[in-house]
């Protein structure tokens, strides 16, 4: 396989709004990003991505773009991004963006002119029907709930938008359209930009022509996914794109791909792929129902091993899938993957290291180093995210009680993952010196990044070890190339994997509060990383503590 520069990277998730506020605003900004760089560089991050900082309503937290050649004042001016990457190139590092296309903001200025001239040149930026009284051109749901049809104001149109109302959908088959996409995304990688993370991509291609599908629930309507499990040839579009753009500058580029067909990974993230990686998202989708959050099953420790081994059994060395334990649209993965009443220092350490150590380019969300969790939500007046609100109106139809579906909402919420960094024990968590947009998990007083700098036994110094060790030249070889093989895959509540390269590795995670034992297949050569103080082993049988993990060398 030919080596590329971001193989051997590690990658960090910024969701800008929470991570750093300069001004006492409130809200988090590029200044304040350019202020923790050097704590990114310490902790070993070479790659860092921002979720959008464009000029947005922030009907979707920034997912909603209303111009695509600016920055939100909210986030600061264009020279703090030209700052920001200047900064990062100094410490060796890259800045990825956004690319949210699948949809616009409808207060983005070519859905203004499609609304005043539906049949001129923007009109056909979009998907437009001719309006039916009484009547939806189909019966597609949106992911956020309703209808996927929304009236185009002031004409006798609708339009689509797969996701909320304020997000048209881009129409991908009109080759002006995507030569818009094209040279925006050449803007800003002439800029210096390291590359991309790509949107929820998957939906550009829609079935032609558009009919209607089976109902799946009271409301008459079907999931938009039936819509998309029929769409063929999304390949073409994504060739296109790459060639026209990430190849020409040799931009990383990371794709949030869901339910790809059986046999496309290879064309999504193989030696010629569309993108350089792809997100594994299988832990995330585990347990989810098409009926909504009230309906999912909780995830245990051998699901959790499951969806791992699968995702990397499938992409196998054709490929790098990007690991991760949680993202801005995911609740906290230590409130999850860890059995509740579990969620313990040992315990998050254990999750990091069997995550981190999967073969694959590892991506940390902010605020995961830290061990951050899941919000104790004690009213539904506390959630901002659209997805949530709709998710507690779905359950409370279900019949559940206000409770009931509060507790569902708190699960999942995307909010979990989107309240204030934690920095310090200070007022708000040392986010900010003003009000913070969203509040701050109470329990910062003991998790955040202060007081873990300055206890060597803390999750943010564990992390640190282990970005240590993918960077070893002594096993960066194995840890990003080597082969991934399970060892004791039927053992339960034991999740455990070898990385076979120049070296062999073997990754061995106790997921239970019992101890166990496992008898090694070789002799130890060497103890990597271990979260215990504690090693203890006779002849080949290590007595693994609850929720232990050890890096061998074997
Ligand atoms: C992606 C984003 C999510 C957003 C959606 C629509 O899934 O990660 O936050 O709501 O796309 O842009
Ligand atoms: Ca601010």
């Amino acid at each position: 396989m030919e080596k590329k520069w971001w193989h051997d990277k590690v990658a960090y998730q910024i969701y800008p709004k929470s991570f750093c506020d300069s001004n006492g605003d409130g809200i988090g900004d590029i200044p304040g990003i350019i202020s923790k760089l050097d704590y990114l560089k310490d902790l070993g991050v070479d790659i860092v991505w921002l979720s959008p900082c464009y000029p947005s309503p922030l009907a979707d937290q920034g997912y909603d773009i209303s111009d695509y050649y600016g920055i939100d004042p909210r986030f600061g001016t264009m020279e703090d991004m030209d700052r920001l990457i200047a900064e990062a190139k100094k410490r060796d590092m890259y800045i990825l963006m956004d690319l949210v296309v699948n949809h616009c903001s409808d207060e983005h200025e070519w859905f203004q002119k499609a609304c005043e001239d539906p049949d001129g040149k923007y009109g056909h930026f979009f998907y437009l029907r001719e309006k039916e009284e009484g009547k939806r051109p189909t019966n597609w749901r949106s992911y956020f709930g309703g209808s996927v049809w929304e009236d185009l104001p002031g004409t006798n149109r609708q339009y689509l938008h797969v996701f909320h109302k304020k997000q048209p959908d881009l129409n991908w088959e009109n080759p002006e359209l995507r030569e818009e996409v094209y040279k925006n995304i050449n803007w800003w990688l002439e800029k210096g930009l390291g590359g991309f993370r790509i949107d929820a991509i998957m939906n550009i291609k829609k079935a032609h022509p558009f009919h209607d599908y089976a109902p799946d629930r009271e409301d008459g309507l079907c999931s938009v996914k039936a819509m998309l499990a029929e769409a063929e040839g999304i390949g073409g579009f994504l060739e296109e794109m790459r060639d026209r753009t990430f190849r020409k500058y040799d931009a990383f580029s990371v794709g949030e791909v869901f339910s790809e067909k059986p046999g496309e990974l290879p064309g999504f993230i193989g030696e010629n792929g569309y993108f350089s990686s792809a997100f594994d998202f299988s832990a995330a989708v585990f347990g989810k129902s098409g009926k909504g959050w009230y309906d999912a099953d909780l995830i245990t420790p051998e699901d959790y091993k499951n969806c791992c081994f699968q995702a990397q059994e499938e992409v196998g060395c054709i490929g790098f899938l990007a690991n991760i334990i949680e993202n801005h649209d995911q609740p906290r993965g230590v409130s999850c993957y860890i059995p509740q009443g579990d969620c313990c220092v040992a315990s998050k350490k254990m999750l990091a290291a069997l995550n981190f150590m999967l073969r694959g380019i590892p991506f940390i969300y902010q605020g995961q180093e830290l061990g951050m969790e899941n919000v104790p939500f004690s009213s539904i007046e506390e959630v901002d995210d659209i997805s949530s609100l709709e998710e507690y109106r779905v359950a409370l139809a279900a019949g559940l009680s206000c409770g009931e579906a509060l507790k569902v909402v708190a699960r999942y919420s995307r909010d979990n993952a989107r309240t204030p960094m934690q920095w310090s024990d200070k007022p708000h968590a040392g986010f900010t010196d003003g009000t913070p947009w969203l509040r701050v998990n109470p329990n910062y007083k003991t998790i955040n990044a202060a007081a873990e700098q300055d206890d060597p036994d803390s999750v943010l110094n564990f992390y640190g070890r282990m970005i240590a060790l993918r960077k070893d030249p002594e096993y960066t070889e194995t840890i990003v190339y080597g082969a991934f093989e399970p060892f004791l895959r039927e053992r339960r509540n034991l999740m455990a994997y070898y990385r076979k390269g120049e070296k062999t590795l073997l990754v061995i995670g106790n997921y239970q509060r019992k101890e166990q034992e496992v008898t090694l297949p070789v002799s130890c050569k060497k103890v990597l990383l271990n979260n215990y103080p504690e090693f203890s082993i006779l002849g080949n049988t290590v007595r693994m503590r609850g929720y232990q993990v050890l890096i061998l060398e074997i």
